[in-house]
């Protein structure tokens, strides 16, 4: 403007950097619930896909078994057992799967929670070997079957497996991590073992708080050791966080052997 001999400027700045950030911050999660969306469409695929298999995968089983018997002490007997064993892991993970994806109404049963832990591992097996994770099992064959919900335990067991492979694949060096089950009286005592960076004190003491989490949005919703704490102790049983490990993170669930009524 002209004002007398004086030309004046007027102008207005706008700081655009957080309706920048904020608009950045909506695609982002439009980004994600167009992902979750894609993969529980997938999931539910998968679900048909995993009953569909289940069907051949058994035939596959049977057919083994029965040339097993035939070929006991032939040339061919030890090819004819790595078909079965590797049909057996199959059949385990489609199963595992099942168990994951399966509604949430109690089903009581005997469960051979050796077989479940493996099964566990195996389902996890691909996630493990991609994060280069050394995995040990120890399995006490005096652990048969307990009483309890094969698929809430399975779902329970592997959101510890989960928990340990996040925290190892923040972690330099080997990472290990170490299953254990073994019987101890009337109760089966069942160890998940990590080597990764452990829990803080302020963590473990509302690690099983649900929703409680420390992963980034849309990583963790807090909920895999609050659902784990709900199964163990409808089972009769406990889960509990050592902190007495120096390194790591050990979680130590313990479950009745028999009578442990499930409610
Ligand atoms: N093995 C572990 N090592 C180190 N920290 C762990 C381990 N397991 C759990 N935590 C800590 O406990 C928190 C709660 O675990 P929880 O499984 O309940 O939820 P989450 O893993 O964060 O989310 P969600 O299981 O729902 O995907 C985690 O965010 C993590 O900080
Ligand atoms: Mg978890």
């Amino acid at each position: 403007m002209q004002q007398g001999q004086q030309r004046v400027y007027a102008a207005f700045i706008r700081d655009l950097t957080e309706r920048r950030a904020m608009e950045a911050e909506v695609a982002r999660q439009r980004e994600l619930i167009h992902q979750q969306e894609k993969l529980s469409a997938l999931g539910a695929l998968l679900g048909g896909v995993a009953h569909e298999l289940n069907n051949p995968l058994s035939v596959v089983i049977g057919r083994a078994a029965i040339l097993q018997d035939v070929l006991v002490g032939t040339d061919e007997e030890r090819t004819i057992t790595k078909l079965r064993e590797a049909a057996d892991r199959c059949s385990r993970i489609v199963r595992t799967f099942l168990a994951m994806a399966r509604d949430g109404r109690p089903r009581h049963g005997q469960v051979d929670l050796n077989d479940l832990l493996v099964g566990a591992l195996e389902f996890a097996g691909y996630d493990l070997r991609n994060a280069n994770i050394l995995v040990n099992t120890t399995v006490d064959p005096e652990v048969s079957a307990i009483p309890g919900d094969h698929d809430q335990l399975v779902q329970a067991f592997v959101g510890l497996i989960i928990n340990a492979r996040q925290a190892l694949e923040r972690q330099d060096g080997v990472r290990t991590l170490q299953v254990r089950s073994q019987r101890i009286g009337a109760k089966v005592r069942i160890t998940i073992t990590d080597n990764g960076p452990g829990m803080p004190a302020e963590v473990r003491a509302r690690a099983f708080e649900p929703f409680f989490t420390t992963r980034a949005f849309g990583e963790g919703g807090g909920s895999g050791l609050a659902i784990a704490r709900g199964i163990f102790e409808s089972h009769g049983g406990a889960i509990t966080i050592d902190d007495t490990v120096a390194d790591g993170c050990s979680i130590v669930v313990t479950l009745p052997v028999g009578k442990g009524e499930a409610r």
